[in-house]
Parts: C-alpha cells; sequence; structure tokens
C-alpha cells in the first residue's frame, strides 16, 4: 500500500431549484472555478436535438411541451457523461436529478464510484421572479453564454458580448411550456428539497438579489464545504 491518502474521490454538486432560478448561469460562473465539469442535462438534450439523433428524438416532445424526459433516457445519458475523463475530480449537475428515482440512482452510481456524498445547493426564489427571468432569457447560439432583456442585458441587444454570437429565445420559454415546467417541477422534483434535506445534504442559498450577489454565495458555500 502506497503512503498517505489516495486519489480525492470525485465531487458531486448538485444545483437544484426550480425553471429560471439561476442553475446554469451559477454553474457556468463557479464550475471551472472548482476544477468542476458542468453536467446540464436541459443543454444535453438541446445539443442532441439539434444534432438530430436518436436521443434526441427520444427527448424532443417531452423538452417542447415541458414534461420530464422519462427517467431511463436521462439516466442512461448522466451516467456515460459520469464516466467522461473531465468529470475525474468531479462535477455539478445543472437540472439533475429531478425525480426520486433519478436521486436513488444518482446515489448508488456514486456509491459504486467511491464518491463523496454530494453537496446540493438550493436555489431558493420566489415565484414572481421566476416568470421575469424565463420570459427575459436569450442564450448564445456560439458560447452559450446566458443573458435576461430585463436583468442581465447584452451590451448589444441581441448579440452575445463574448464573441458576437446571436441570441436566442429558446422555444419552452414561451408562457404555457413555463407553466406546465413549473407544475412539473412541483410535482416531481420539489419534493427533493425534502429527500435531501432529511440526509442532511441540502444547503439552501438566496437566488434573489444580483447575478453577482448569488455567485458570492454559492461560492461561499463551495469554499466552505470544499
Ligand atoms: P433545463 O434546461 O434544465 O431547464 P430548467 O431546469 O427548467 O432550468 P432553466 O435552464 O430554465 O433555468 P436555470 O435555473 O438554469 O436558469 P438560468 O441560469 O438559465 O431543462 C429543459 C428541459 O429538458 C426540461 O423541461 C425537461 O423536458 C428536460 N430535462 C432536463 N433535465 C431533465 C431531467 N433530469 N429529467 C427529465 N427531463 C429533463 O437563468 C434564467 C434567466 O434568469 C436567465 O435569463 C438569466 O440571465 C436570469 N438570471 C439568472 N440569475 C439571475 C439573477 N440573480 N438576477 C436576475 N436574473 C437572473
Amino acid at each position: 500500500m502506497p503512503d498517505g491518502p489516495g486519489p480525492r474521490s470525485a465531487r458531486a454538486v448538485i444545483f437544484l431549484g426550480p425553471p429560471g432560478a439561476g442553475k446554469g448561469t451559477q454553474a457556468k460562473a463557479v464550475a471551472s472555478r472548482f476544477g468542476l465539469a458542468h453536467i446540464s442535462t436541459g443543454d444535453m438534450f438541446r445539443d442532441h436535438m439539434s444534432r438530430n439523433t436518436l436521443l434526441g428524438e427520444q427527448a424532443k416532445r417531452f423538452v417542447q411541451s415541458g414534461g420530464l424526459v422519462p427517467d431511463e433516457v436521462v439516466l442512461g445519458m448522466v451516467g456515460d457523461r459520469i464516466s467522461q475523463p473531465d468529470c475525474q475530480a468531479g462535477f455539478v449537475l445543472d437540472g439533475f436529478p429531478r425525480t426520486r428515482r433519478q436521486a436513488e440512482a444518482l446515489a448508488e452510481t456514486l456509491r459504486a464510484r467511491s464518491c463523496e456524498q454530494p453537496l446540493v445547493i438550493y436555489f431558493a426564489v420566489d415565484a414572481d421572479q421566476l416568470l421575469r427571468r424565463l420570459t427575459g432569457r436569450r442564450t448564445c447560439k456560439v458560447g452559450g453564454e446566458i443573458y435576461n432583456i430585463y436583468d442581465l442585458p447584452p451590451k448589444v441587444p441581441g448579440r452575445c458580448d463574448n464573441d458576437g454570437g446571436e441570441l436566442f429565445q429558446r422555444p419552452d420559454d414561451r408562457e404555457e411550456v413555463i407553466r406546465e415546467r413549473l407544475s412539473q417541477y412541483e410535482a416531481q422534483t420539489r419534493p427533493l428539497v425534502d429527500y435531501y434535506r432529511e440526509r442532511g445534504l441540502l444547503v439552501e442559498v438566496n437566488a434573489m438579489g444580483s447575478q453577482a450577489e448569488v455567485t458570492e454565495r454559492v461560492l461561499q458555500v463551495l469554499g466552505r464545504t470544499g
């Protein structure tokens, strides 16, 4: 046996919260600072859909209508992603898990890989803020940078500050689809707040306020628990 501690096991961080809470924005801001890969299941589905893959075909009607993609499809995709080399030091899961079954499958995967227990950061936002954030969201076609026409506008309307890429509105950010996403969240995903709280894994972060203020709070939690 070699002397000293072995390689540090992978750190798993879950960003949990309703649609529009700011999970993706904060994951982009903080993951790389801690050497963590950013795994967004929503981004992965959108990528598959744009490339017309089989997985994209399987996910399409659920994503477009605001429903949840079936667990078996999600679990296979996330399992593959977590086994990629860039996840060895750890990863931020953004938008996963979303159901009790996904949470239990994740626990099993982490145990099998001798990963640490996950740290779950719950983004607490007032309900009336969510609609404003979702209807105002615009995303860069090139680099995926996230803006908001009300609260985080680009310097030049319709163009990304970083690479000048065209900004687009996600089709599922239409009001009727948003309503369905919020209702799926309440029914299927909100119960995970208690699930993780009961296990002592959940830290609640106040996700109201500016993007920079929320980033500071998330960094504090990650730094304190790292
Ligand atoms: P996904 O892409 O994961 O959507 P979501 O969970 O609904 O989350 P959002 O991306 O809408 O919000 P966010 O919290 O990341 O907010 P953001 O940072 O962008 O999933 C899409 C679909 O894929 C699902 O509906 C489902 O069909 C499917 N899917 C995905 N994962 C699945 C799974 N595990 N199981 C089954 N199906 C799955 O910010 C939002 C806006 O707010 C932006 O405009 C931003 O600029 C702004 N903003 C952010 N922070 C602030 C702030 N502090 N102040 C003001 N504005 C802010």
